[in-house]
């Protein structure tokens, strides 16, 4: 059982962002971020089921501290379940949440239904249950990857790759990457590409035996280091409203509408998951100040990494949140995290501290992208907006 402390009996609902599993080799563009996911291998699989069953264990496990109050422990009850994935490409991000489906709500005999003539039907698998998964699709739908095409985040990236802190890391990953050319295959070595890199010595290194060997002992946890510091630069921004946040900006509304789902007698929503990428966790991180007291939560989580978002009742009756962050499977503990130097912080100041500058939809996205076509936003018709065409504009 999963003694997580957590701050208050009674949680009545979970936010729970998820990164998908190991999969297969993946890239992004390094000077524009363009990319689509991979496929989720068997490993990936097993440790979202891993992850599924942890989750299980924390909220769902009667005697858990840190249990959601009336949530079908057994039965997936699609009325308490939100479920959305992160969808192109192999759909690593789809994949994933199945995969941590099966462990959350596994198979049972209890779900057999009786028919009419009053015989008992169970759903193959023996008792699968078969739970929605909304699956947001990147071209149509920017929410989850709202980095890609935002003229922006372009502009963002730019400045970034320009900066003296970029060339500062630039200068400090020379001797390094220099020294990887050969574990490398074709790939260029130019510092931007220092994410593709890691990649690749990740996925070779859980893969191919020949190359773990050959790979000196400690190249991968360089690797890593360096990714993770240039990614911290890329994805995060200040002020908090700005478009190098943009990763989070597009998921902070969905959060803040199912805290308000949960804490309303009329939705009976308890738990809402989103599986993704890497990307939104360096900023949310960054945007809450979690990192203030952790440091070390601001680099790329590992595969299966669950970061959680914990509502519950305060003293006053008023709602409250608290954040947990589990760094992947190796990681067994559920650890809490601090928003703005507090365990816990009101509902009403998450939102404060966040809701101003969010992006609530696509169309919000186009304009905050400066975005007249790509992702949906041809839809939109901006061929008279002053903004956004200034060109077409008829003042
Ligand atoms: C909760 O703990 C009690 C006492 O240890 C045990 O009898 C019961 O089976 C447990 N319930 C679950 C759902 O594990
Ligand atoms: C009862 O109905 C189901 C579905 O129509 C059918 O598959 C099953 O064979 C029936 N059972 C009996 C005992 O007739
Ligand atoms: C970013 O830089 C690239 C290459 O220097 C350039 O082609 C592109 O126009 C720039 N984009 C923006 C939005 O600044
Ligand atoms: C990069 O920065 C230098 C000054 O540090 C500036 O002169 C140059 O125009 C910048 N280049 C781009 C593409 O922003
Ligand atoms: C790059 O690595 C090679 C060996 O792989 C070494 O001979 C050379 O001195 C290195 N160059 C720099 C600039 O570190
Ligand atoms: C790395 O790539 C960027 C973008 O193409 C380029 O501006 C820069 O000169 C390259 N740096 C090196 C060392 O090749
Ligand atoms: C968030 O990221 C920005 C940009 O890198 C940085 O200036 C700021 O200190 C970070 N905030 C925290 C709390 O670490
Ligand atoms: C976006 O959503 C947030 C959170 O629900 C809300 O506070 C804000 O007013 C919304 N913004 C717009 C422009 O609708
Ligand atoms: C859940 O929240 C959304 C967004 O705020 C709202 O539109 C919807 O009506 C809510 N559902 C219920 C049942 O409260
Ligand atoms: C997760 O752990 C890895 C080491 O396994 C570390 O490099 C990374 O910074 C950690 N990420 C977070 C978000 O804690
Ligand atoms: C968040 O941390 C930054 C330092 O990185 C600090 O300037 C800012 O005041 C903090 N925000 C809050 C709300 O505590
Ligand atoms: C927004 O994009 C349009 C082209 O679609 C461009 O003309 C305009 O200058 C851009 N605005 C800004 C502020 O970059």
């Amino acid at each position: 059982m999963v003694n997580a402390t957590s701050a208050a009996a009674g949680i009545i609902g979970v936010i729970v962002l998820a990164r998908h599993g190991d999969r297969t080799l993946y890239y992004q563009e390094p000077l524009t971020y363009r990319s689509q996911q991979a496929y989720l291998t068997s490993l990936g699989a097993n440790q979202e089921y891993q992850l599924g069953s942890f989750l299980r264990d924390a909220y769902l496990d009667s005697n858990s501290s840190s249990h959601i109050e009336g949530i079908n422990p057994e039965n997936a009850d699609m009325q308490q379940l939100r479920v959305r994935a992160e969808g192109g490409g192999g759909n690593a991000g789809v994949t994933s949440a199945y995969s941590l489906l099966q462990g959350l709500y596994p198979p049972t005999e209890t779900a057999a239904i009786k028919l009419h003539n009053g015989s008992t039907v169970e759903a193959p698998l023996h008792g699968y249950q078969y739970i929605p998964v909304e699956t947001i699709m990147q071209d149509g739908n920017p929410m989850l990857t709202p980095w890609i095409d935002c003229p922006y985040f372009q502009s963002h990236l730019n400045r970034t790759f320009n900066s003296s802190v970029w060339k500062d890391m630039e200068r400090e990953a020379a001797p390094f990457l220099n020294a990887s050319k050969p574990f490398i295959g074709s790939m260029d070595t130019n510092f931007t590409n220092m994410y593709n890199i890691y990649d690749y010595m990740n996925v070779q290194s859980t893969h191919d035996e020949g190359y773990r060997k050959a790979l000196p002992p400690t190249f991968l946890e360089q690797a890593r280091h360096f990714a993770n510091m240039q990614q911290r630069e890329v994805f995060n921004a200040q002020p908090i409203n700005a478009i190098g946040e943009v990763a989070v900006r597009t998921l902070i509304p969905e959060m803040i509408w199912a805290m308000g789902n949960m804490t309303s007698n009329e939705s009976p929503l308890k738990l809402a998951l989103t599986t993704i990428d890497y990307q939104p966790f360096i900023s949310f991180f960054n945007v809450t100040n979690a990192t203030v007291k952790d440091p070390d939560v601001a680099g790329i989580p590992n595969y299966a990494s669950a970061l959680a978002l914990e509502v519950f009742e305060g003293k006053d009756g008023e709602p409250e949140l608290s954040l947990k962050f589990k760094n992947g499977t190796d990681d067994n503990e559920f650890r809490s995290l601090t928003m703005w130097g507090n365990d816990r912080v009101s509902l009403e100041t998450f939102t404060t501290n966040l809701a101003y500058r969010t992006i609530n939809n696509t169309r919000d996205w186009c304009f905050s992208c400066n975005e007249t076509f790509s992702r949906g936003c041809f839809a939109m018709d901006f061929s008279k907006d002053p903004f956004l065409n200034p060109a077409a504009a008829t003042y």
